[in-house]
């Protein structure tokens, strides 16, 4: 018997649709926001991948820079504290483009960090429906904000309070159960059709 697997062959971005990005880009960052399980950091990896870039995980980098997980962070300091070393990192990291940087959920909510990704960055929102999140953010322990009450019920909160501001990225792009490679591909056609950056 023949056993159709589910393993699909995306085709990738074709190379004139890597330089384009590259020189619409600059020395400015790809700056991946989105909720919690979105996909900010597996996305971001392949993105890079394909664009040759240097990839950039904000929350490993303020782990490295306390010393601390975030949780321990979280637990030890509070979230205020959190968030200023946050904003602080991400403005660090801005200064390093180009690469493509994943950041935390809250990040993109703070107004001094979104006018520093607006000036030294291209926002992509990777947006996500409840269930993809839920899926995704259950399979580790390591998020305090989904610690403190009914985790479904926080995420729904979380996606009324955040969306809007979300939508303020440059581009959007829709993240659901398909091959990353193909969420990949949509955002590189996405970041062709952006205007160039100063550099
Ligand atoms: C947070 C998201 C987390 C991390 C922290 C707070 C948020 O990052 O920064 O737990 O406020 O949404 P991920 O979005 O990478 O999980």
């Amino acid at each position: 018997m023949i056993r159709f697997g589910f393993s699909r062959r995306v085709k990738g971005p074709s190379r004139d649709e890597v330089a384009g990005v590259l020189e619409m880009l600059g020395n400015n960052s790809i700056v991946l926001v989105g909720l919690m399980g979105c996909g900010k950091s597996a996305i971001g990896r392949r993105l890079a991948a394909c664009l040759k870039l240097p990839f950039v995980d904000a929350d490993d980098e303020i782990e490295k820079a306390a010393g601390k997980s975030i949780s321990e962070i979280f637990e030890d300091h509070g979230e205020a504290e959190f968030r200023d070393g946050e904003r602080k990192v991400i403005a660090r990291l801005l200064s390093g483009g180009p690469q493509v940087l994943a950041t935390g959920g809250g990040a993109f909510m703070d107004a001094t960090t979104r006018a520093r990704v607006a000036e030294h960055g291209v926002s992509v929102w990777l947006r996500a429906e409840l269930p993809v999140l839920m899926r995704r953010v259950s399979r580790r322990d390591n998020r305090p904000l989904l610690k403190t009450g009914k985790p479904a019920a926080v995420m729904a909160k979380l996606m009324e309070e955040r969306y809007p501001t979300y939508a303020k990225a440059d581009i959007v792009a829709e993240s659901r159960d398909v091959p990353h490679e193909q969420i990949v591909s949509e955002i590189v056609a996405k970041l062709n059709n952006l205007p160039p950056r100063n550099v």
